[in-house]
């Protein structure tokens, strides 16, 4: 069973426009990874704001475990089911990369015994040792940097992964290091994994592409 379904989403900006996204059909898969891709413009980062539950598609509908995402508390789908993760990080930078876990913890008010326990445990998870764990987010590298937000998104264990353009500010060997992270995080913890990308580095390495131009 697909844990995404888009059924006839359309949206636009400025009611009266040419739609931004029109007709967009697509499903998703526990386990499988997938990258949307297509020139700038395309709405790439529309269809991923629709699907985070940060905006509603104007027309159609978007299903999260077979349930229309509009019919489900934004709070509670936001900081539960879907983790996303951005091009520029968007960590709080004076704050350690614990603490930047903490926080999220705490804000999907999930249930954990030791709170610092786990967000150490999602750090490490993604390649960070305690000391990085403890350094303030400003001292960390980028790809680093990009470690910790896949942790904050892992914090509270969402099925679905949401990235846009998440290797987007880092080099080739960086790219492929949170690619092999993605790509675990389908295969082993049979998350949904959906990456917005202009790179042929991303597209490559994934289960599906699509593609919106081709819509
Ligand atoms: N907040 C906004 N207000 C009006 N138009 C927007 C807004 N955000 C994006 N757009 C327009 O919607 C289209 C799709 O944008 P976007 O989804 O960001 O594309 P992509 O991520 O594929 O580059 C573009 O033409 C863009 O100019
Ligand atoms: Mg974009």
């Amino acid at each position: 069973m697909s844990v995404f379904k888009i059924e006839h989403v359309y949206y636009s900006y400025d009611s009266g426009k040419t739609p931004v996204l029109k007709d967009i059909n697509y499903e998703f898969e526990k386990g499988k990874t997938y990258s949307i891709v297509g020139k700038s413009g395309s709405g790439k980062t529309t269809l991923l704001s629709l699907m985070s539950g940060l905006d509603k598609p104007k027309d159609g509908k978007i299903l999260y475990n077979s349930t229309d995402i509009s019919k489900i508390d934004e709070d509670v789908y936001r900081s539960r089911h879907v983790g996303v993760v951005f091009q520029s990080f968007n960590l709080l930078p004076h704050m350690t990369a614990l603490e930047n876990v903490i926080l999220s913890i705490d804000v999907s008010g999930i249930k954990v015994k030791n709170k610092k326990e786990h967000a150490l445990d999602m750090l490490n998870k993604v390649g960070l040792d305690e000391e990085k764990a403890n350094r303030r987010v400003l001292m960390l590298s980028g790809g680093e940097q990009q470690r910790v937000a896949i942790a904050r998104a892992l914090s509270y264990n969402p099925d679905v992964v949401l990235a846009d353009e998440p290797t987007g500010n880092l080099d080739s060997t960086t790219e492929k290091q949170i690619m092999d992270i993605f790509k675990d995080l389908a295969k082993q913890d049979n998350k949904c994994v959906i990456i917005v990308t202009h790179s042929p580095n991303v597209s490559n390495n994934v289960d599906n592409v699509y593609n919106l131009e081709n819509n």
